[in-house]
């Protein structure tokens, strides 16, 4: 029993340390559900992990905004309960505990022949005469460890290149390293997948018979760039109609829009907020918005991710105190969330933030990156959705590059707010516009989206998202994956934890035609890599069922199903789906 055991436990902690040609090990991860299955690990002093995140700490997409922020956060699992006196987030983290321990010890792994590696290296670099003497090094020490020694042995599951639109399936395009992954190489073959990672939330991306047509046009009369700035000569009648009819769609007065949704947080924020103000910021929210606040020069505090009532403790602490060391009230105060948050899936708990909002006179930014077009009704949003007044919410954010298959962001807001922003922002005043063919592709979009295009496709396509999602989601958590996210939400991650499982899980789909993103540290915090999937109102049932089939076969191989499975209808006795 004890050689068995140690036959299966092994190998799980080694083999991101082999890189791609290790093709044995996901079979020995099933045991870690299999030891403990609902016994959980609480991270109530999760000394290590944050010695870990700190030693590995380049920066990531969620916040720890400044140094007096708690620790990034991570994502509540689902019956994750949330102390409001410790603002810890760490202290939500219920995962299980010998998934933990392999976790921490792969990462401990990993850092130690790292660091082996590196002692003799820097040994031969010593003896080579070719260094540049007297430099100190171009690239971060940290960053540059965790980059060699990490990231690219299973660097070819991330940036795969391909070679078609981001339909529900693309051609992916084939690689091949000689050198332990070091460098991968193109080759000319491609494979066709079933797209589950991009953010094709309406299909907009691919060919489309209102809004195809109309962007060549739009190509011909106007070419691909105004090569000028929105002050100068870069706007069209385009970028007005866009703007009037973005303002129309989300619900408020104005708008305004840039030609990539990261600059929009990030040359908006130090705009809106600057010295003697606060931002209370979500800390989850996504790295434009962090690096955005932290351009303003505002004091950033960070509330418990999407906890409405640790905002308010938050609120009321910096209320009371008012700015650090004159103590005279803030300026102003704002308060930023996302609708949906892209690496949870969950919904922001608008109405009761908004609520908090108005008590305390903070106001209200709103990223809807993943939401607008996505959830609602008619595609408005969250605020739709939750039924929120969108005169409620100071500062709409969105971006186009989601559910409308195209590029850029927008702020929407009151008239006054948005002529100012036209007077001050610097991505209007000195960055090039929207490209008019990728403007045509958004109000075409939007156009379908209100009906105005003569169909009734808009609707079924809105149908169409949630009715998959909701299917996936629900099929998935049957299965007894840990799926995080609510319901109506098209973003899906399913937990992976440890870190051998991350190129495990994307490799195997890969292999049978169905891809997948993964994520993991710096984008989540260390422990809580993940698959993250992206349903799009493109798939059909039958794209579903196979990736089903597929994820739940892959599911076994790594061991990542860590709940117990629900009994199939066929197994209770009648006629019903069954995916292994
Ligand atoms: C919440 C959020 N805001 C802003 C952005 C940046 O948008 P874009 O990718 O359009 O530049 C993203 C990107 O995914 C996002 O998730």
């Amino acid at each position: 029993m004890a050689t068995g055991t140690a036959k299966w436990i092994f190998p799980s902690f080694f083999p991101s340390l082999y890189g791609p040609s290790f093709h044995w090990f996901p079979h020995s991860l099933p045991l870690c559900p299999f030891f403990f299955p609902h016994h959980r690990f609480p991270f109530s002093n999760p000394s290590l992990s944050l010695s870990l995140s700190l030693f590995l700490s380049t920066g990531s997409r969620d916040s720890g905004s400044d140094l007096r922020s708690p620790p990034r956060a991570a994502a509540p699992l689902r019956e994750a309960s949330f102390p409001t006196q410790n603002p810890d987030p760490t202290t939500m983290i219920a995962i299980p505990y010998l998934t933990a321990l392999t976790t921490y010890f792969s990462y401990g792994l990993l850092f130690a022949f790292g660091q082996f590696r590196d002692f003799f290296r820097k040994f031969f670099d010593w003896c080579s005469s070719n260094n540049l003497q007297g430099y100190a090094p171009i690239c971060l020490g940290l960053e540059d460890f965790y980059i060699r020694r990490l990231y690219l042995r299973i660097q070819d599951c991330f940036g795969r290149p391909i070679a078609s639109a981001p339909d529900a399936w693309f051609d992916v395009v084939e690689r091949y390293s000689n050198d332990n992954n070091k460098t991968l190489k193109r080759t000319e073959k491609k494979s066709r997948c079933l797209n589950l990672g991009s953010y094709n939330y309406l299909g907009f991306a691919a060919a489309d018979e209102y809004c195809t047509p109309r962007v060549v046009d739009s190509l011909k009369q106007y070419s691909p760039s105004t090569c000028s700035t929105r002050v100068d000569g870069g706007t069209t009648a385009l970028h007005l109609e866009l703007e009037e009819c973005v303002a129309k769609f989300v619900g408020k007065p104005a708008a305004i829009v840039f030609g990539m949704g990261y600059v929009t947080n990030s040359a908006i924020l130090p705009v809106l907020m600057g010295k003697g103000c606060l931002i209370i910021s979500d800390s989850l929210n996504h790295n434009s918005i962090v690096n955005g606040a932290r351009g303003s020069g505002a004091i950033i505090r960070v509330f418990q991710h999407n906890v409405p009532s640790h905002l308010e403790e938050v609120l009321r602490e910096q209320i009371a105190d008012g700015q650090p060391r004159t103590h005279r009230p803030w300026k102003k105060i704002m308060v930023i969330v996302e609708g949906i948050y892209s690496m949870e899936g969950e919904l922001c708990k608008l109405p009761e933030i908004i609520a908090i909002c108005k008590k305390y006179k903070a106001y209200t930014y709103l990223d809807e990156a993943h939401s607008i077009g996505a959830v609602g009704k008619s595609g408005r949003g969250v605020c739709e959705l939750l039924g929120v007044d969108t005169a409620d919410v100071d500062i709409m954010m969105g971006t186009f590059t989601k559910s409308f298959g195209s590029c850029g962001g927008y702020i929407s807001g009151s008239k006054d707010l948005i002529q100012y922003l036209k007077y001050t922002c610097p991505a209007h005043l000195y960055a090039t516009s929207i490209s008019p063919p990728a403007a045509q592709q958004i109000i075409s979009s939007i156009r379908v989206l209100l009906g105005e295009d003569g169909s009734n496709r808009g609707a079924q396509k809105l149908a169409q998202i949630r009715e998959n999602s909701n299917f996936f989601r629900s099929e998935l958590q049957k299965m007894g994956f840990e799926v995080l996210g609510d319901n109506d939400s098209p973003v899906m991650p399913i937990m992976l934890y440890n870190p051998a499982k991350i190129p495990a899980f994307s490799r195997e789909c890969l292999k049978q035609n169905v891809a997948v993103v993964t994520v993991a540290f710096p984008a989540t915090p260390l422990l809580l890599a993940r698959a993250r999937i992206c349903i799009s109102a493109a798939h059909s049932r039958e794209d579903l069922i196979k990736a089903l089939q597929v994820i739940s076969k892959v599911g076994d191989l790594v061991g990542i199903k860590y709940f117990p499975a629900e009994p199939t209808k066929q197994q209770q006795g009648n006629k019903a789906m069954k995916y292994d």
